[in-house]
């Protein structure tokens, strides 16, 4: 997956500093060509030897004092670095690299390259809240650095707190992003809905649709990764919470609603990967409803359809619907997309095979507002959300500055 990736991994002298080892691992056996930095204080945690072993290559340290060829060639690595990692980041290198000090290898390595440049922040919780220390994380937010931000639990220092490192999985997921997409959707607001939602009509049961969320989540994780702010409302689904994403988690359609009605102002792209229930139950019983010998009657009725709904309000956003067809995919998908005012709808027939709910792949066509279609072949989830925010991203200058419509 990163193959010709070069990532610079610097690991500064936190506590945090073993997860490296793991973080640097993942990035070798996606196949990233991994160096490491080591400040001085960091090899008091863990050993330079550990993280030669996992990347393969010669670490630097600033262990020696004397000056060595190898400063000649980090600033060649620097030029050559797709990517700087820095975990852990405590509050000393953040605070060096926003004031252009570059008084050790990192610094300097970090302050000569033009790569995009990743810090997964621990420190502890009064560090990471002094106002200089977010000042300096403001300071080099502006200038295009990016973060990971620490989350809140409990610290090696003991005390319960915001702080503590992202792990790595979640690092990696924020690194790999940045090495495989461009950061083109950056400054846009995008909301995104994902799975099933449940009606209950009793305690322990409801009615659904079939839906893994995988999609709409590969679409919210794509997107953050392009550098979008992501607002992820997610109906109950058994995924990981994608890195970066503010997560909304909701039961029911009606709560999807509100949930989405209250965000639209903000929103500058809405995509409707969820699978709505259209009825709910017209009745909940409070308790477990006991079985009779006879039949049983549910009266449903209808609930709102979020995207018709919403279109009154459309404004300037691009909106983007789904469409999960068993026959007539096509003119099924034209009507929607005309009947709910989208600009774009994603059609799939989940009757072809690698299409549909709980696979990792989709074949879909995509219509626009203009009438065109484009077919898709079998693709990942992710490469499937990254092919419609191309297509958003080309209906964005349309909707919003006027061309062509
Ligand atoms: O009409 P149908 O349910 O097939 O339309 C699918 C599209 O409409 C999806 O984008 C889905 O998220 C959205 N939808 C909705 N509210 C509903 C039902 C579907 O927004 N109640």
């Amino acid at each position: 997956m990163l193959s010709g990736k070069t990532v610079i991994v610097g690991v500064t002298g936190g506590i945090a500093a073993y997860k490296a080892a793991e973080a640097i691992s993942r990035l070798r056996k996606m196949n990233a060509d991994v160096h490491v930095i080591m400040t001085k204080n960091a090899c008091q945690f863990i050993t330079p030897l550990t993280l030669q072993t996992l990347s393969q290559n010669l670490v630097v340290t600033d262990m020696f004092s004397q000056p060595s060829r190898w400063e000649i060639e980090h600033i060649s690595l620097a030029e050559k670095a797709n990517m700087i990692l820095v975990v852990p980041a405590t509050a000393n290198i953040i605070g060096k690299v926003a004031n252009g000090i570059a008084d050790d290898m990192l610094s300097t390595t970090i302050i000569a390259s033009k790569a995009p440049v990743v810090f997964a922040c621990a420190m502890n919780t009064n560090m990471y809240k002094n106002p200089i220390v977010q000042a300096n994380l403001s300071r080099l937010s502006e200038k295009g650095y990016m973060f990971i931000e620490p989350c809140t639990g409990m610290l090696a220092c003991g005390k319960e707190g915001t702080g503590r490192m992202a792990e790595p999985e979640d690092i990696i997921e924020k690194a790999v992003g940045v090495l495989l997409y461009k950061p083109d959707l950056r400054g846009k607001k995008v909301l995104v809905t994902a799975g099933p939602t449940r009606e209950y009509f009793d305690p322990v049961r409801f009615i659904t649709n079939n839906s893994s969320g995988k999609m709409g989540y590969a679409i919210a994780r794509v997107a953050a990764a392009r550098g979008a702010k992501v607002t992820l409302i997610s109906g109950p689904v058994n995924l990981k919470k994608p890195c970066g994403v503010e997560v909304i988690d909701v039961v029911s359609a009606q709560q999807m609603f509100n949930e989405v009605n209250k965000r639209l102002d903000m929103t500058d792209i809405l995509i409707k990967a969820a699978a709505v229930a259209d009825y709910r139950p017209a009745e909940v019983s409070a308790s477990k409803i006991k079985k009779s010998s006879g039949s049983m009657n549910i009266e449903l009725q209808r609930n709102p359809d979020i995207l018709k709904e919403v279109s009154g309000k459309k404004g300037n956003k691009v909106v983007v619907g789904f469409s999960m067809e068993t026959e007539n995919l096509k003119a099924n998908a034209q009507a929607k997309l005309r009947e709910k005012n989208l600009d774009m709808i994603v059609a799939n027939d989940i009757t072809v095979k690698g299409a549909g709910f709980e696979t990792d792949t989709n074949v879909v066509k995509i219509l626009n507002r203009h009438g065109e279609i484009k077919d898709y072949p079998l693709m990942s989830k992710q490469e499937v959300a990254n092919v419609i925010l191309n297509e958003v991203l080309a209906l964005i200058a349309e909707v919003q500055y006027g061309k062509n419509s």
